[in-house]
């Protein structure tokens, strides 16, 4: 598995490592500034690579912040080894986050984000937003930087396949056909769920106008993110909606 670094926004690194057996990248996001951070702690399996790549970004001993969206391997799975080698990082996710998980999985303590706080980190400034089973986990959260509008969006715009760095073209399509393939699946299917409150979330995040959706899988986009949002919430519900689901049984 190699690793690719490439900047997607002024010192905001993307950290690609491609798995071939899942056909997925898995990506990390180092912000270097005053007081770094990582966005998504990557699996414990990986922690040595990804530690590898940071460490030509930043001393990884001088972490400062450690997020991510929710409870999963790929999100935060080695948060405590980044924790063991950064004596000065904490840990930040939602508030329920800290309260279900991570105040016991971790080894010192997180700090629990309410809905618009913000993470100043030097010249970058985060914003929280708590995203409730978007995409996924009652835990589930984003965060916003205000100035290169970057939205760190976890699973969202999910794609499949060892694709480009960073795109301008159709992710929303890809992300689709992601998810048309993970519901043949029988292991993998109801990755994402359609809830009645997904299009007022994904229209909450398309409100903050980003221009960078910096996915955990695939290539990040670059361009009107707004509108790639505001369109997310008529393909899930095309693809996931009662009628899809109905049209399946009937099959
Ligand atoms: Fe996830
Ligand atoms: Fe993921």
């Amino acid at each position: 598995m190699s690793t690719r670094i490439d900047e997607i926004a002024p010192d905001t690194f993307r950290i690609s490592i491609y798995v071939p057996q899942f056909s997925l990248q898995f990506n990390h996001f180092l912000v270097r500034d005053d007081e770094p951070l990582l966005f998504h702690t990557g699996m414990r399996g990986m922690f040595p690579q990804v530690r590898e790549a940071v460490a030509t970004l930043i001393d990884p001993a001088a972490l400062r912040w450690i997020s991510w969206s929710h409870f999963e391997v790929d999100e935060c799975g080695a948060l405590n080894q980044w924790l063991a080698v950064a004596p000065r990082a904490q840990a930040i996710c939602s508030q329920v986050g800290a309260a279900v998980n991570i105040n016991d999985f971790a080894d010192r303590p997180p700090l629990g984000l309410a809905k618009d706080d913000v993470i100043e980190t030097g010249r970058h400034k985060y914003r929280f937003v708590p995203t409730p089973h978007l995409p996924h986990g009652w835990d589930a959260g984003v965060l916003f930087e205000e100035k290169s509008r970057v939205l760190l969006c976890s699973d969202l715009f999910h794609q499949i396949g060892d694709v480009e760095p960073v795109t301008s073209t159709d992710v929303l399509g890809r992300w689709d056909a992601a998810i048309a393939a993970y519901q043949q699946h029988p292991v993998l299917m109801d990755y994402v769920p359609l809830t009645p409150a997904t299009r007022r979330r994904l229209n909450e995040l398309a409100d903050l106008q980003p221009k960078v959706l910096a996915a955990m899988h695939g290539s990040t986009f670059v361009g009107d993110g707004a509108a790639a949002l505001r369109s997310a919430a008529d393909m899930l519900q095309l693809r996931l909606g009662a009628t899809a689901v109905d049209a399946q049984h009937a099959a």
